[in-house]
Order: structure tokens, then sequence, then C-alpha cells
């Protein structure tokens, strides 16, 4: 039966950590897969996930099954964090499910919308992260696109994106990045945020808001501004929560679908719909990083120590934007300065898919073939070479 199976095309970002790890060069950076590496080029376990997970292991005493929303514990307190002090006054209006990663949240989410609407139209940014469409297009949805960046002038076309989402019927399903917009870095401003939710709301849109790098663009209650305005304007929602980047447990695969709707009974209806699909797609998620999460936000001193880490991160990522736009400035003799005032871990450069080849092959930088690049894999020791590379690549 395998014999009709047809080869399928490489991933484009997991693709790069594969070429990366085969490439023996000492020269090589790695700039591909969204990962935050520290001043070592280390993804280092976070110090308050490393003692949350010791004092679990010693005080587990079962690894029976949870359930197929997970555990409730994280649930909760993950969408306490998105919804600031908003989340007391809509508990009645929640539906939560742990998914395995912010990517379970979008399938999942992307079921639960097929489940309401089957074949509904869901529209994601152009560009938007490699993965979208695979994952949300592949369930019965339409997947569409709205104007989103402007790669020749660095910025978003936002009165083109506006007009798109203005012109759609209702019932439309709109994929928001809430920060950190992946792959460009380009985030709506507080204000352009105001007008999109107006839009959406007045239209009758149904906005599925992706927050995978929550407290990685300014701080966790900026970066959730986006999703609080948009929850207060509409009546129904979707969010696909990451625990992987803000919590470094990528491997442990952890993320929270939060469905916000309007009603007690609906939110209990929609549960059990969560629960049945998350059934039928993975029976259960992961426990180990959802218990991390939970005994990380619910004891003061390693909330506490896990904010503090975080926020380190951040100002180093957008220390390393800095620095690359200056050097990136200086070696081109053209204005970067756009990389600084972008935000999250990436930043997309104007290079097309050969120019991409030239960088790897003249200077071993590593980045997927739409030019995107991970700024945590920059670093002061590098940053000179990288820019060099990159300008040479720009101008191959
Ligand atoms: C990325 O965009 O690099 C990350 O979200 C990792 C992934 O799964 O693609």
């Amino acid at each position: 039966m395998f014999e009709t199976l047809v080869r399928v095309p490489p991933d484009p970002i997991l693709s790069v950590s594969a070429a990366f790890q085969a490439d023996d060069s000492p020269d090589k950076v790695d700039l591909g897969v969204g990962v935050y590496k520290d001043e070592h080029g280390k993804t280092p376990v976070m110090r308050a996930v490393r003692t949350a997970e010791q004092e679990l292991l010693a005080e587990q005493s079962t690894k029976t099954y949870v359930s197929p929303i997970g555990n409730t514990g994280c649930n909760t307190l993950m969408t306490e964090l998105v919804l600031g002090s908003d989340h007391a006054g809509r508990k009645a209006d929640l539906s939560l499910a742990q998914t395995p990663g912010g990517s379970g949240a979008l399938r999942l989410g992307a079921e639960l919308l097929q489940s309401a609407r089957p074949g509904a139209t869901i529209l994601v940014s152009d560009p938007t992260w490699a993965n979208h469409i695979p994952l949300l297009g592949t369930v019965g949805l339409k997947v569409d696109r709205y104007p989103y960046y402007d790669p020749q002038h660095p910025g978003v076309l936002f009165d083109r994106m506006l007009g798109h989402l203005d012109a759609q019927p209702a019932g439309t399903i709109v994929v928001l990045h809430a920060c950190c917009h992946n792959p460009t870095g380009q985030d709506l401003t507080p204000a352009q945020w105001s007008e999109v939710a107006s839009v959406v709301a007045r239209r009758g849109l149904l906005p599925f808001m992706d927050l995978a790098y929550l407290g990685l663009g300014e701080d966790l209650d900026r970066d959730a501004a986006s999703v609080r305005l948009m929850a207060r304007a509409v009546p129904e929602m979707l969010v696909a929560v990451s625990c992987s980047k803000n919590f470094g447990i990528y491997r442990e695969r952890t993320g929270v679908l939060i469905a916000l709707g309007a009603g007690a009974e609906r939110a209990a209806i929609t549960t059990g719909h969560l629960g049945r699909l998350a059934r039928t797609l993975w029976s259960m998620p992961p426990d180990h990083g959802a218990a991390i999460v939970q005994r990380v936000l619910s004891q003061p001193a390693l909330r506490q120590d896990w904010m503090t880490e975080l926020s380190h991160m951040t100002r180093r990522i957008n220390g390393l934007r800095a620095l690359l736009a200056e050097k990136l400035s200086a070696a081109a003799g053209t204005d970067y300065g756009w990389i600084g005032a972008q935000r999250g871990m990436f930043s997309r450069l104007p290079l097309s898919a050969t120019q991409v080849g030239f960088a790897r092959e003249q200077h071993r930088l590593y980045m997927p073939p739409d030019g995107r690049i991970n700024i945590a894999g920059v670093s002061p020791a590098n940053v000179d070479r990288v820019a060099a590379g990159l300008i040479a690549a720009v101008r191959s």
C-alpha cells in the first residue's frame, strides 16, 4: 500500500535545523527554527522550570491518565495570564483545553470551527507561519489570505488589511498573530488593533488569535493586550496559546486553547466538543509540561523567578535586534532600523530562495527559504559576520 505515497517536500523550517546539524563548519550560524538561545548559543532549561520539574518528580505519586482536556489548573492559570484582570468577569464564558503545544491548540480550534461551521473560510495573514496552512487547512475549512506585510518597505499594509477584512461576510474566521508576528516580526500598533477589533466586531467575523510568543515581544501584559482588547469587542473568539517559547519547554508540547463564547450553557457544550475532538485526535495531551506550568504559575517564588528570567530573555532579544540593525545599516549603507523596531524572535530579510541558498553556501548562515531569521541566533560574537553575510546575500 505504501507504494502509493509520493515524496513530501521538506518542512521549510525543520529542514533548516537538519541541514545545520549536518554542517561541520565552525562558522555556521543557526538563524532557523524559532527557539531562544542564550549568549552561549544554548537553549537553556529555565530556572523555575528546572525547580518545578525536580519538585514534581519527587512528589508525583501516579502517572495515571488526566483527561482529554488535560490539566485544568494549567488551563486556568494560563488563561488568567492571557486575559489578565478581565478573566474574572468572563469565567462563565470560557471553554478551555490543554493541547500538545500551540500547534495542537491551533488544530483543535480548527477542528472545533469545522464542527461548528463545516467548510467556513479561514483567513491567514500574508505571509504567515509556514505551518498555519497545513495545520488549519486540512480539516475542511477553506483557507485564504489577507494582505499584511510589505517586504519592499518593511511595515504592515494596514489600509489593505483593514479593507480586506471589512469586505468579508459574517462568520469568516480571521487568524491574527497576537504579538511577535511570525515570520515578519511586524506587529500592529495598539491603535491599529483597536481598528481591527472594531471591523471584526462590526462585520461579525470570528477572531482566532495565535499567541505563541507571549512575553517575548515587550512583556506579558503588553503582549496580551491585543487578545484582551479583542475579547472585550466580540462575543466569540478562539485563542491558541503556546507555552513552548516563554517557558522554554518546547519538547514537552504544552499549549492551551481558549474558546470564549457567550454564556455558561454554550461554554459547557463547547467544552464537551473540545473533549470529544481531543479524544479523537490524541486522546489526551501529555501532562509533564502542563504540570510544570501549573506549578510555576501557582507558586509565587517560582512565578517571580520565571517572570524575571523571561524578561531577561526578551530584553536580550530586543538588544540583539538593535545591534543587528546597526550592523546591517553600517554594512549596507542603508537603514535597517526597522529590524530594531520589530518584535519577537523573527524578522524577514528581503531575500529570494536563491539568495538564502547563497547565504548558506557562502556564509554558513542557515535560515528558511523565505528569508526569515531567528534574532536569538545572533550574538555579539557573530553579529559582524551575520550582518556581512546577510548584506552579501541581499546583493548577490
Ligand atoms: C518556528 O516558527 O520556527 C517555530 O514555531 C517552530 C515550528 O514548529 O515551526
